[in-house]
């Protein structure tokens, strides 16, 4: 790859990590217009008063805000389309990061400049924050389709149970005589991807991956070595969900990796997710590492315990009183990122129109024999309450506006027929081909300019996303203070970086209207 300018990157790494450091004593060099963050109104009344999927018992009174970090260096129809899916949704306004900026933090140069200027954004962020999430995903390749009080709720449930295996792998009593930081626990999501990219066996992050993941050889096909029937085994990094202050020690972890690691005539020495599946990749060896020991009771030889495979394999230095804990995790079940490459065998877009297991749910059926099983017999997957009743409400809030809203039963939901789980977002990730036919086959494409109207109204009102974790999710970033006295669509828009300032809708999308919202006589709802 373009070997011209990879020497512009050398030492790069060195510089940035000064420039952190610089930027984490002395605090965020900004003077300019802070990012308006929406936490003026009564959150607990305007819950009370939520017409979104709130479930009134369970209120409460500790907010906590949710974050969307979008790297991206300028517009396209791509882009506009990944904001207007978030927006509709609920999602918040979006950051972009590395918007308009030049060399090391150019995302068109090098996909390392991703990780610097998401760093930069985090450290801006007080130790009140600690606790937010942040959603960060890939500007150019994402659709969002399940709104985001559901995948907050999916995320932690997925994490938690997770947490609850390496519960069982490592013991209590190994995990309490660690710091929380050390001890080991999920708290970061990434996407899937079923072949360790780039691909070097010899890379600790494509040997150390657990090897369990819940899911049997064979599922997506038979076990032959073809990427599409290959299990999802390894880390994506263009879509990562975490709280900040773990999302701070991961990156800055990467930051790390890549200063030691970066080698400018290496292939792929300028893609990020080679630096942050090794940092995975070293948290997995060293957990194994712990494992054994914790059986032998006592120093063991690393060289009798890394498993089995590739030769040549490189395996990191091992110290006994370390650990690399990073609290990093996979989502293989595609509950909140569905990865392209390997996987369009397995998604399908369902209508959840049938009875499920009581009268009142609904469910659809799956006749494809996707294991290639002799004894196959197809089956159901009912429809989840907490997603029927999330995108009602969004259905609800265009009923003035449209002629007759659809039941949730009629839509057509992509659906992981393996994992049977209605995936969070859409990643197109490998052969991108297909990737602008995706727009209309969403759910809400037919409904996109109403959808938009009402979410720029349920921002304009500061209404928070739901309740997940015993806490009510409030957006980190709303609209620019003066939308109030604009009309609908052209209120919306994302900030750059933490100094950049707004972007409106207009500005960012104005060129792309038809790629969003169809022809014009098409979009009138
Ligand atoms: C917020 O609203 C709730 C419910 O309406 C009310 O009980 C509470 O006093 C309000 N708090 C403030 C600070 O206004
Ligand atoms: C609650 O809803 C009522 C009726 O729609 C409205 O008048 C009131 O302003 C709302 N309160 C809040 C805090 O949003
Ligand atoms: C860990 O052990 C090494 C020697 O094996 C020692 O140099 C280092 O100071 C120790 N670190 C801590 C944090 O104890
Ligand atoms: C569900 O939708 C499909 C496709 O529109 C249709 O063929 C089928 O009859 C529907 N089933 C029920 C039970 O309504
Ligand atoms: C479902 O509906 C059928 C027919 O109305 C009824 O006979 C059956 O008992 C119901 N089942 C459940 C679980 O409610
Ligand atoms: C499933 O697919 C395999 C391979 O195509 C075939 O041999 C098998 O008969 C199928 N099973 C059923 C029940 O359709
Ligand atoms: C609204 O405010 C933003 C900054 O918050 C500014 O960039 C923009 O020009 C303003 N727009 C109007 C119409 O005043």
């Amino acid at each position: 790859m373009q070997l011209t300018r990879r020497w512009q990157w050398a030492g790069l790494a060195g510089f940035l990590t000064v420039a952190i450091i610089t930027l984490f004593q002395y605090g965020p060099p900004i003077a300019r217009q802070p990012i308006s963050v929406s936490l003026d109104f009564n959150a607990t009344a305007v819950v009370a008063n939520s017409t979104i999927t709130l479930d009134s018992t369970k209120i409460s009174r500790e907010i906590s805000k949710f974050h969307l970090l979008i790297p991206a260096t300028g517009s396209n129809h791509q882009l506009c389309r990944t904001v207007a899916s978030a927006t509709i949704l609920g999602y918040p306004v979006p950051v972009f990061n590395g918007w308009r900026k030049e060399g090391d933090l150019d995302a068109s140069k090098t996909h390392l400049a991703k990780v610097r200027n998401v760093m930069i954004y985090l450290e801006s962020l007080p130790a009140s924050s600690d606790d937010d999430l942040v959603l960060m995903i890939d500007g150019l390749d994402v659709t969002f389709q399940i709104p985001p009080d559901v995948l907050i709720q999916r995320y932690f449930a997925t994490n938690k149970a997770a947490s609850a295996k390496l519960a069982a792998r490592f013991g209590n009593k190994y995990i309490e005589s660690l710091s929380p930081d050390d001890a080991p626990r999920q708290t970061i999501l990434f996407g899937p991807e079923k072949v360790c990219y780039p691909t070097d066996w010899a890379r600790v992050g494509c040997w150390a991956n657990p090897q369990n993941i819940g899911i049997p050889g064979g599922a997506f096909g038979p076990d032959d070595g073809q990427l599409s029937h290959n299990l999802p085994k390894w880390l994506n990094s263009g879509t990562i969900m975490g709280p900040v202050r773990d999302m701070r020690r991961l990156f800055a972890a990467t930051l790390d990796r890549i200063q030691d690691f970066y080698d400018p005539n290496q292939e792929f020495s300028d893609s990020d997710q080679k630096y942050m599946s090794d940092v995975w990749g070293v948290q997995e060896y060293y957990r194994l590492m712990k494992e054994t020991e914790l059986f032998f009771h006592g120093d063991i030889d690393p060289n009798d315990v890394v498993p089995l495979g590739e030769p040549n394999k490189v395996v990191p230095p091992y110290a006994r009183n370390q650990t690399k804990e990073l609290h990093i995790g996979v989502d293989y079940l595609s509950g909140l990122f569905q990865t392209n490459a390997g996987s369009e065998h397995v998604v399908e877009f369902l209508i959840y129109n049938e009875t499920g297991a009581s009268n009142t749910t609904s469910a659809t059926s799956v006749t494809r024999n996707v294991s290639e099983s002799p004894n196959f017999e197809p089956f159901k997957i009912p429809l989840p309450a907490n997603v029927a009743k999330s995108i009602t409400a969004l259905l609800k809030s265009i009923a003035p506006a449209v002629d007759a809203i659809p039941s949730v039963s009629e839509l057509r939901l992509g659906t992981n027929i393996v994992t049977n789980n209605i995936y969070g977002m859409y990643h197109w990730t490998g052969d991108k081909d297909n990737m602008d036919t995706l727009w209309g086959q969403m759910w809400f494409y037919p409904y996109v300019r109403p959808l938009f109207n009402a979410a720029v109204a349920a921002m304009k009102a500061g209404q928070p996303i739901g309740v997940a974790d015993e806490r009510t999710w409030v957006s980190a970033h709303s609209l620019a203070p003066n939308s109030t006295g604009i009309e609908g669509i052209r209120a919306a828009g994302a900030w750059a970086d933490i100094d950049g300032g707004w972007l409106g809708w207009e500005e960012l999308c104005g060129n792309f209207e038809v790629e969003v919202f169809g022809a014009p006589e098409a979009s009138e709802a």
